[in-house]
């Protein structure tokens, strides 16, 4: 505890020194996020991560999340320092979706408008017409339908077919998935409602059909804690990050959380609802990120290509977002 006390009041004596401001997501560690709002930075969604880095006048963002975050920030700021306590901190959608093979996909389907999600590489990002991210995807792709456009989607497969169904859309899918909610199990989701009869659900829509189905509300993250907030429930059963607890509890206080189970059968789950890379995101860390006179390890570099093709589809989903 020590440690961290040290921690904390270094990183926040080294974001004044470094004209820095610190960009959280909700699945990291509850410590970083109360860092984040006490030090004037934000705590928020993927959507909103990307627009609060693009509008700060800080000259350096630390993006405390995983690389495509602070990739998005590189490409809509290129002219600030991005910094991220470790580069090595990833995601399954992105690692499961390889600008060669996706690429070849597009080629198949010239007809097709491409459209992915945020949590992509720039290259992928580069080779499609619009990016999403779960806050928005739902009214991007029925824009989209309603001009009568034919759809790729990648990479995620569950998010893709909640939005195929709910929109009516015509979409191809990639067959990626987040293995943190692609572990989340209805069977034993359901045997945790029959003992909380009067609990509302929540799903964030990268889990299985089979738990959306069951959810009385489904969105991103920061859709997710509004329910919390609204639903007149006293008790919610989540399926998603459980770093997402912290800001939901603080937004619905006095009402129940409950985790929604994971593994189930028996079987052991890889992740149990929480997300390894964002795990990687600590305290130490960010204050070497920051300290560090040549942050090498820590700092996002995007070709300059790249950036300019991933800038396309970027804008315009902030634009349609606006
Ligand atoms: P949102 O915060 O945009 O809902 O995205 C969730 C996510 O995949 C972050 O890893
Ligand atoms: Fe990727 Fe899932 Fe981790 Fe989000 S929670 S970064 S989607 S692996």
């Amino acid at each position: 505890d020590n440690d961290k006390a040290f921690y904390k009041e270094q990183i926040k004596a080294l974001l004044k020194q470094k004209d820095a401001v610190l960009v959280a997501h909700y699945y990291t560690d509850p410590e970083i996020q109360a860092l984040a709002e006490e030090t004037g930075g934000c705590v928020s969604d993927s959507l909103e991560m990307a627009r609060f880095g693009k509008e700060h006048p800080a000259s350096t963002l630390i993006v405390a999340g995983v690389k495509f975050m602070g990739e998005t920030a590189k490409i809509l700021s290129p002219e600030k320092n991005v910094l991220m306590p470790t580069l090595d901190a990833t995601c399954s959608l992105d690692v499961g979706c390889p600008i060669s093979d996706f690429s070849a996909f597009c080629d198949a389907h010239p007809d097709h408008t491409v459209v992915v999600y945020a949590n992509t590489s720039a290259a992928v990002k580069a080779r499609a017409d619009w990016v999403v991210t779960s806050s928005i995807a739902l009214e991007i792709v029925e824009h989209l339908d309603a001009e009568g456009k034919q759809i790729i989607w990648g990479p995620d497969r569950h998010l893709g077919s909640y939005i195929a169904k709910q929109t009516g859309a015509e979409m191809l899918l990639w067959q990626g998935e987040c293995i943190v909610h692609d572990e989340f199990k209805a069977k034993a989701l359901r045997e945790l409602k029959l003992q909380y009869p009067d609990a509302a659900v929540l799903v964030h829509p990268e889990s299985p059909a089979s738990v959306v189905e069951m959810a009385d509300a489904v969105g991103s993250t920061s859709q997710l804690i509004k329910a919390a907030q609204t639903l007149p429930n006293d008790t919610f059963i989540v399926a998603t990050d459980k770093g997402i607890f912290y800001k939901m509890q603080q937004a619905a206080p006095g009402k129940t959380l409950i985790e929604a189970p994971t593994g189930g059968n028996g079987a052991a789950c890889r992740s149990c609802a929480h997300c390894p890379w964002m795990a990687m995101n600590g305290l130490k860390a960010i204050y070497t990120a920051l300290a560090s006179e040549q942050p090498e390890q820590h700092e996002i570099h995007v070709d300059e290509a790249e950036r300019q093709g991933a800038l396309v589809p970027l804008m315009r989903m902030l634009n349609f977002a606006a």
